[in-house]
């Protein structure tokens, strides 16, 4: 059991491979925590406990005359509201006599082996091959006899500790619960600096340090989704942590709705993290015997700098988050229609543009925006999901029969969510969008959102969404969502339930998403919202692949693919070769440029190939080759940075090595030419640094120790935007 409780020492031990993580009731029955880090064999941290009577921190009732307990200054595992403790709670609920009070008190445990389940949310599984072991801790409110049930499961070979938090109301009043974080956590010290991933439509997930500083710093969405602003993703790690060494603790929230981050620096520098779903623009009332369940936060800890966080991330993404069989399988290579045709086809253009993208090696054609409804652009037709039989007159079954027909086989866009004012849906159901009552409405890309939170609603996408891709021979989906929520008002929830909306949005689209996604295994599915904006665990968990921007600049992705590469697993990340001049910044780059960097990710294409040269069409088709004889060790392996695009202005480069460190696929683009420029070198990762590799087409070998040490020099023939990409294999002996 990696979960243990020393009854004497009133002590919960929970350790993986690496890391402890110790808490512990005080006298007065509430939960302090202790510890978490690098493993430890110690099992006693009492000391690390200093009681002090300090000015301005009140005593709780049951500490008497003892004037050194006081909440405002010791490390709490779940904070109580109202009782002394003014940083940034963990729960604010508002109890049937309207106090804002809860204190929440030991009142009892269990351990049990397996993973706690959340219901209606995604969340991590064991897999077979590792052990889950789960810890629920009671804190109860005497008073109101509501209760927090704090759920921690260790994955202990993976390193991770996943928590949870229900609340539950077992008192004879309801609660309005106000806020719920998932995790708190309290470190002794704020020597830290904090790691968010910031951003907008076209660039998202750029990278962001600060030191963290007295007060509190705040990262999070309230535009309903997770959003390209902020990335429901942070690290908390010590200043002199870098890639290779350090200490770093990982954050990532499960859930694809409006979420907060907080690093708070209290006054006696102590750091405080919560996070979890925002209070802003949430409440949720929760009558007696009902309860409410926060999304899983999924915690990671690492001596072993940014990279061996990111391992651990990866790891756990990759094996125990995705439901689709595609997860583990080589997802085929695709090109998608939008950049090519926009709105502006018919079925004569689609399949000129499928037939000339069989010479260039890719297995599947995507039909993006525009095949449905009077979908002439981005004004109309939303909701309605009929074929468009002006553009493709044989139908969807008849164009995915010719495309498969070509060798080739067929994807699909949808934008499920979402319902346009000019659509026979909105017409016959004004009152299914969200919307005000007496108030104008604002537009986003002239749409309006669907209420999620009726059930009526979401039955009726799961069956009209199922229709359409149970009519035709559909192999891929690209999911779509393209605007922030903006006037959140249900017609389905009373006046006092309003507060809900948003998360019951969340929870109806994970419905639909369960009777849509997880009943088709057989289709892959690529969760998208105008690019990045909904890049999260939690539609990872239903959909193997995210279209990671709408900016396909090879140069721009360097950094978006940088920032997104700390959380999320390579083979979750879709990138795509498009025209140039780029149709995002205008920017042009080679053909080998745009491939290297898609390589980066799920390589796909997205530009009339009808346009391209038999040269660029052979061209395309040899680094389809090469990225196919490569997958394994780009989707499956350990990812590098061996740069940050933020501090190395010359180039950028990444790694990918196989987990026995015998083969290394090495990545670079120069991305600022000089004049007489110094020689650049770059050093490698990850390999083994006794043994020899060999670069694939060449002769002599170098050993891992020289390639990480020494380093490679960068030719000096690259000129800017040009690009390098070599494969290193492991061989027998010195060559
Ligand atoms: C936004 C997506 O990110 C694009 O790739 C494209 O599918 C458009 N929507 C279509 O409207």
């Amino acid at each position: 059991m990696a979960i243990k409780y020393n009854a004497d020492r009133k002590t919960f031990i929970l350790e993986t491979r690496n890391s402890s993580y110790l808490m512990k009731v005080s006298r007065y029955g509430n939960l302090l925590h202790l510890y978490y880090g690098k493993k430890i064999p110690d099992k006693n941290l009492d000391f690390l406990l200093k009681f002090q009577d300090r000015g301005f921190s009140p005593n709780p009732n049951e500490a008497g005359n003892d004037r050194t307990f006081s909440l405002d200054f010791l490390q709490q595992e779940y904070s109580t509201d109202g009782k002394g403790d003014y940083r940034s709670p963990s729960i604010e609920v508002v109890n049937g006599d309207g106090s804002t009070i809860f204190s929440g008190k030991m009142a009892g445990y269990k351990i049990y082996k397996g993973k706690y389940c959340i219901k209606g949310m995604p969340s991590l599984r064991a897999v077979s091959g590792d052990t889950a072991d789960t810890l629920e801790i009671r804190l109860e409110d005497r008073e109101s006899q509501a209760a927090v049930i704090l759920g921690y499961s260790v994955f202990e070979e993976k390193d991770v500790i996943t928590r949870t938090v229900r609340f539950v109301n077992g008192g004879r009043q309801s609660l309005m619960l106000k806020r719920l974080m998932s995790v708190t956590l309290d470190y002794r010290d704020s020597d830290f600096d904090l790691i968010y991933f910031s951003g907008r439509h076209t660039m998202e997930r750029e990278f962001n340090r600060i030191p963290v500083q007295s007060g509190m710093h705040s990262i999070g969405s309230s535009r309903g989704t997770s959003s390209h602003q902020f990335n429901p993703f942070g690290i908390v790690c010590r200043k002199n942590t870098d890639e290779d060494r350090g200490d770093c603790y990982g954050y990532s929230l499960v859930y694809s709705g409006n979420f907060l981050l907080e690093a708070e620096q209290d006054q006696f520098s102590q750091l405080r993290v919560n996070m979890g779903i925002n209070p802003r623009d949430f409440s949720y009332r929760v009558d007696p015997g009902e309860e409410f369940q926060a999304p899983e936060v999924v915690l990671a800890y690492s001596d072993q700098g940014l990279t061996g966080l990111t391992h651990l991330y990866h790891d756990v993404f990759r094996e125990n988050l995705c439901r689709s069989p595609y997860s583990k399988k080589v997802r085929p290579v695709l090109i998608n229609s939008w950049e090519a045709a926009y709105f502006d086809f018919d079925e004569e253009k689609i399949l000129n543009i499928a037939r000339e993208s069989v010479a260039m090696g890719v297995d599947l054609f995507v039909l993006d925006d525009g095949w449905f409804g009077n979908r002439d652009d981005d004004n109309s037709s939303l909701g309605d999901w009929t074929v468009n039989r002006r553009k493709l007159k044989d139908g969807l079954d008849g164009l995915s029969e010719k495309i498969h027909q070509m060798g080739l086989q067929f994807g699909l866009w949808i934008e499920p969510e979402m319902v346009s004012e000019n659509s026979d849906l909105y017409r016959k159901h004004p009152d299914w969008c969200l919307k005000a009552p007496g108030r104008p409405m604002t537009r986003g890309r002239n749409q309006l959102v669907l209420d999620l939170s009726r059930k009526e609603v979401c039955e009726y996408l799961i069956q009209t969404i199922n229709e359409i891709l149970e009519s035709a021979k559909i192999e891929y989906v690209k999911w779509d969502m393209n605007r922030s929520i903006s006037d959140v008002w249900s017609g389905a929830l009373e006046k006092d339930r309003q507060g809900e909306a948003l998360h019951r949005y969340v929870l109806g689209l994970y419905y639909i998403m369960d009777n849509i996604i997880l009943k088709h295994p057989e289709i892959i599915f690529c969760g998208c919202s105008g690019g990045g904006g909904r890049y999260d665990p939690a539609m990872l968990y239903y959909q193997p692949q995210m279209w990671c921007s709408d900016n396909t600049d090879a140069i721009s992705r360097l950094k978006i693919q940088f920032g997104t590469s700390f959380a999320y697993p390579v083979n979750a990340l879709e990138a795509h070769v498009s025209v140039c001049p780029n149709h995002q910044t205008g920017r042009s780059v080679s053909l080998k440029t745009r491939g290297i960097v898609a390589m980066g990710g799920i390589l796909g294409y997205e530009l009339d190939s009808t346009k391209l040269s038999e040269e660029e069409k052979e061209f395309c088709r040899k680094q389809v080759n090469f990225y196919k004889k490569n997958y394994r060790v780009i989707a499956e392996g350990d990812y590098y940075r061996l740069t940050n695009p933020y501090e190395n202005r010359s180039f950028t480069a990444w790694e990918h090595v196989t987990k026995n460190k015998k083969k290394a696929l090495i990545s670079l683009v120069l991305t600022d030419k000089e004049s007489n420029a110094p020689q650049l070198y770059l050093r490698l990762k990850g390999l083994d640094e006794n043994a020899f590799y060999r670069v694939e087409g060449h002769r002599g070998s170098f050993s891992g120790a020289l390639l990480m040490n020494a380093g490679i020099p960068v030719p000096p023939e690259l000129g800017e935007y040009d690009s390098v990409q070599f494969v290193l294999r492991m061989v027998q002996e010195a060559e």
